[in-house]
């Protein structure tokens, strides 16, 4: 009966079959005997009304008004909250941001105690980023011990087990993203590690590429590596044989991916408070140490209608958005005093979008061609100043975030009441959820294989497709519109890549996919490429270089 009548509910609110084993493995309330307690439509009431409290800190709060108006954006399938959010709000845990950074200092206490907060945000659904370019390289001298330290690596390792062991009660398995320095001495072996299919399985790992590094590469210089307790150089590398190194790896197995401190240094919205050497696992969102952040994603194929995009509801989910993700901050609960205090210093939320694709096909145009690129242009760009005014708006009735005294708002004299607004994240289970393309991504495939919690394997026929395929034009429309990811050419990726992130304020998740066929020099290029354009980051996946071969840590998977 239950299955039943959430079907039925299903059906009016427009959710598929995937969306509703989604929201049934994941989302919803269960008993302890796996029974359902919520139905779909109550989820979106749960999330509203958690999130509308929020209202109560603000003199000109309108909770009730902002309830009715959170469920009806979100029942639509117009703007999902990260998934912790719609796990969590309202309920015991409370815990509601994907992304988290947190610091590894070079002592034990440090590296355990970030060991532990992990355990604790994995258990919420929350993922982690670390940098470990603070600890001593391999083989240094330890003073306490008179021993030798085990270096980098080895301590990624211990976070990678204790992933393993909680596994994030079967709803989401612990995300991590682990950050080297390119001039750090364990470079290599980091480079190298996940060349292993059975090593660091619950990791994305990072390179964080200097501006100096680059200009190496330029020059064919050496490069000096340094070490982080003495900050003396180790040794000196050629930077092109580095690079190359990196390049064979990521060809290899698809890691590292890179990230480019000095884009990222240069867009930091509070560099008094320090500089950002991390970000969250899937790399969209840039992070101080004990930061974190909630995303939230417009659907932006909702708003297509007549070949045209509806932009006064786009503005009017801008400014709901902006509201929903502040309110979540007030609301949420969060890990440690640390991490409350540092997130509510900053106040950073990341709203974006997903079902670029989508939209591009319900338009007419192919994903690799200029006005895919114009269309992207114009939506970030009224996305990212309509959040902007709508933080400011929110400022002067709530405060600036409280660290805005020095930030770089301040220096423009922009009252914000975030120090920033816009993410593109990935939405791998939201896009699932509101039945759309995730993210900014070209569609994977017109139908393929997804592998969702650990194991329940679906097949998944993309909506837009299934939704024409019985029209005589079929055939001659996929030809044209839906371009897979493997298709697309490089530079068309990096040149969506780069159109997004120049109007958002975080940093853009987005994946070059290549073809089987791609060479090392092709990836070296890319890299050069990301830089010149002036990314905050850039993942490569070769068709087929990862198999599912998985052991770590003495479990099997
Ligand atoms: O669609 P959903 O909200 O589940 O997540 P996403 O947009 O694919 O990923 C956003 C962020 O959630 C990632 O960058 C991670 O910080 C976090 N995440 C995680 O912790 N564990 C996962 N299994 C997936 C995502």
């Amino acid at each position: 009966k239950i299955v039943n009548s959430k079907a039925e509910e299903g059906r009016v609110m427009q959710l598929d079959e995937n969306a509703l084993l989604v929201l049934r493995e994941r989302y919803l309330l269960k008993d302890e005997a796996g029974n359902l307690l919520e139905t779909p439509d109550e989820l979106f009431r749960r999330v509203a009304s958690a999130i509308s409290r929020g209202e109560d800190n603000d003199p000109e709060g309108r909770r009730e008004e902002m309830n009715e108006a959170f469920y009806q954006m979100m029942a639509n399938l117009e703007f999902l909250p990260n998934s912790p959010t719609l796990m969590n709000a309202g309920r015991p845990s409370g815990q509601l941001a994907a992304c988290f950074v947190l610091p590894v200092e070079d002592s034990l206490d440090s590296i355990f105690e970030s060991v532990k907060l992990t355990a604790k945000i994995h258990q919420t659904g929350g993922g982690t980023g670390f940098s470990f370019s603070r600890l001593r390289p391999k083989n240094d001298f330890v003073q306490s011990s008179r021993g030798v330290a085990s270096g980098p690596v080895s301590f990624i390792r211990v976070f990678n087990c204790a992933t393993e062991a909680v596994k994030q009660g079967g709803a989401r398995r612990g995300a991590n993203m682990g950050i080297l320095r390119i001039d750090h001495p364990d470079i290599e072996e980091f480079v190298s590690v996940k060349r292993d299919p059975a090593e660091l399985t619950n990791f994305n790992l990072s390179v964080a590429f200097t501006d100096d590094f680059m200009h190496a590469y330029e020059e064919d210089g050496e490069f000096p590596l340094i070490n982080p307790r003495t900050k003396e150089a180790a040794r000196t590398v050629k930077a092109r044989k580095l690079l190359r190194l990196i390049a064979e790896s990521a060809w290899a197995s698809g890691e590292p991916g890179a990230i480019f401190l000095d884009a990222i240094n240069r867009a930091n919205p509070t560099p008094s408070l320090g500089e950002i050497e991390a970000t969250n696992p899937c790399g969209e969102q840039p992070l101080l140490p004990y930061e974190s952040c909630c995303l939230g994603s417009i659907n932006l194929s909702r708003l297509v209608k007549d070949g045209e995009i509806n932009w006064a509801r786009l503005s009017e989910l801008t400014h709901l958005g902006v509201r929903f993700l502040d309110n979540v901050i007030d609301v949420g609960t969060y890990p440690s005093g640390e991490i409350r205090d540092k997130t509510r210093g900053n106040r950073k939320v990341g709203l974006g979008i997903m079902g670029f694709a989508h939209v591009l096909i319900r338009l007419g145009i192919p994903y690799d061609s200029p006005d895919a690129a114009r269309i992207g242009d114009k939506v970030m760009r009224f996305i990212e100043r309509e959040s902007k005014i709508a933080s400011n708006r929110l400022a002067k009735k709530r405060g600036p975030f409280p660290n805005f005294r020095g930030s770089v708002w301040d220096g423009k004299n922009l009252l914000q009441r975030n120090a920033t607004t816009t993410t593109i994240a990935p939405t791998g289970t939201l896009s699932l959820l509101a039945g759309t393309s995730s993210g900014i991504e070209p569609i994977f495939d017109i139908r393929y294989k997804r592998i969702l919690l650990g194991g329940i394997e679906v097949e998944v026929e993309d909506p837009l497709w299934r939704e024409i395929k019985d029209r005589a034009d079929a055939e001659e429309k996929r030809r044209q519109l839906f371009r897979k990811a493997y298709e697309v050419p490089p530079l068309v990726h990096l040149n969506i890549q780069r159109t997004f992130q120049n109007s958002v304020d975080n940093a853009v998740s987005k994946t070059v996919n290549l073809p089987e066929t791609a060479t090392v020099d092709d990836i070296l290029q890319i890299y050069l490429e990301a830089h010149r354009m002036g990314l905050k980051g850039m993942t490569v996946f070769r068709n087929k270089s990862r198999n599912y071969q998985i052991l770590s840590c003495g479990t099997q998977q």
